[in-house]
């Protein structure tokens, strides 16, 4: 029996343990579970033969957890980056099973994190471990760097990545926290949107005030956030904000034809995955174009007035929304806040101020198939599922994809195993168990070929 046959228990036993920790990374009352997260993970590093772990420290902020293994010269040196921070759980009552007590049902495991991204980071840990018992040495160098800010912008490692450590020093990034397109459909990922998130902050009146006795006179703010949000973005899915599509890229032909290529029932994606009537968007354009190509503007929650139970007749003095645009190559961020806020302030209506504020942001990015470490990656994922690789890109962001690329030079391989319906960042998040342990083993094999 193989390492890997032989531990399956203690790798779902040790995955269980780390997603008991609830790291909600956005909620302060959460700042010590953060923590304890990075410190499980580390000493998970520690126990696998990982030298140097330590966490890394900034005043304000998580931990980083670093650690290397760095005792194969002549060998490239893979960063392997994964995040130990979590979303918020909810709306809690739509849990089946209690998102902090993991739970195995069927083939799945149950619980936030599950797939994004404790399980698919503890692959790596596990897969280096893996190889570390067996052979006592890894086929290449390795250097981990997991962070605990991912899901709320990253700046931690956003800093300690522009600053440019000699620790740093590698041949490309092997992340993995991105999905594979279908079930047993090896997947590499060569594309990530980019995005701003921002509040749109309106006042109206000094004070709240009596809706019966002020209604036909004061501005009501949240009208007025509504109005701004229409006058951003048309039934039609197009955004209104001038000069927002000037630097969008089309994809290229070997992109578009390679997507054309991948097995996918539009009917299936919309009824079951997405569970909704119809699909909306931009009319002409693929979902893939939609969903990977295009930028977006996407409004996710509405602050102010009352929202207890009954009714209270009140105009309120100030709302908020939170907002965020999804970006596309070659928009820049900082340019396309201030397109964004332009169109803010043009589209407030009168009787209210209005101010918008930036909360993080982050470019797309796109990383070369060509790249000898994508191929390589695409060949070993081809040998142990036993069918060709696909490519696609994905919609979400992952921040420091671009900055690797900017500040460090080198290349992202985005290696997933989630699946389409692991329910990230919603209610009854899954880990395709399979996925995990043929994860491990996966990467394991990816060190091996990059080290032949
Ligand atoms: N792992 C996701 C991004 C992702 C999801 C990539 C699915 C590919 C497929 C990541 O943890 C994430 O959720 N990122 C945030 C961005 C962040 C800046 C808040 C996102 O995309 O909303
Ligand atoms: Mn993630
Ligand atoms: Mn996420």
């Amino acid at each position: 029996m193989s390492y890997y046959e032989q531990h399956r228990e203690a790798f779902l036993e040790g995955l269980k343990a780390f997603l008991r920790i609830p790291s909600i990374s956005t909620l302060p009352e959460h700042v010590a579970d953060v923590r304890r997260a990075a410190e499980f993970v580390a000493g998970e590093m520690r126990a696998a033969g990982i030298h140097g772990v330590e966490l890394l420290e900034s005043k304000g902020h998580n931990p980083l957890v670093y650690g290397e293994w760095l005792g194969a010269p002549g060998k490239p040196t893979l960063l392997l980056y994964g995040h130990y921070d979590v979303q918020p759980v909810e709306p809690l009552e739509e849990w089946k099973t209690p998102p902090f007590e993991p739970t195995v049902l069927g083939d799945n495991l149950y619980a936030r994190g599950a797939c994004d991204d404790k399980g698919q980071t503890y692959i790596l840990v596990k897969a280096v471990e893996s190889l570390l018992k067996t052979t006592g040495k890894l086929p290449v160098n390795v250097r981990f760097l997991l962070e605990g800010e991912e899901e709320t912008g990253g700046e931690h490692i956003a800093k300690y990545v522009e600053s440019r450590p000699a620790r740093l020093k590698a041949d490309a990034a092997l992340i993995c926290d991105t999905e594979m397109f279908a079930p047993n459909l090896p997947t590499i990922c060569t594309g990530l949107r980019g995005m701003n998130y921002c509040e749109i902050w309106v006042q109206g009146a000094d004070h709240d005030l009596h809706s019966g006795m002020y209604g036909g006179v004061a501005p009501n703010p949240i009208m007025a956030i509504a109005e701004i949000l229409t006058k951003l973005k048309d039934a039609d899915g197009h955004i209104l904000i001038p000069g927002f599509y000037d630097r969008v890229q089309k994809p290229s032909q070997k992109e578009l034809d390679a997507w054309a290529s991948l097995p996918f029932d539009e009917e299936d994606y919309r009824s079951k995955e997405i569970g909704v009537k119809e699909l909306t968007g931009e009319p002409g354009l693929s979902i893939f174009d939609r969903t990977w190509a295009r930028p977006t503007f996407e409004v996710h929650g509405i602050r102010g007035g009352f929202v207890g139970e009954g009714a209270k007749t009140v105009i309120p003095a100030r709302a908020v929304a939170k907002v965020s645009t999804r970006l596309v190559p070659d928009q820049q961020p900082e340019e396309a806040f201030e397109q964004l806020k332009r169109a803010v302030a043009a589209a407030c209506p009168k009787g209210v101020t209005v101010e918008t504020k930036f909360i993080h942001g982050a470019a797309a990015s796109l990383i070369d198939p060509e790249s000898p470490f994508v191929r390589a990656a695409a060949e070993a994922l081809k040998q142990y599922f036993g069918t060709e690789t696909v490519y696609i890109r994905s919609g979400g962001s992952i921040p420091i994809v671009g900055l690797f690329d900017k500040y460090l030079g080198f290349p992202s391989v985005l290696m997933g195993f989630g699946l389409p319906d692991d329910n990230l960042h919603a209610p009854n998040e899954k880990f395709h168990l399979p996925n995990f342990y043929r994860g491990i083993e996966a990467v394991a094999r990816y060190l091996e070929l990059l080290g032949k």
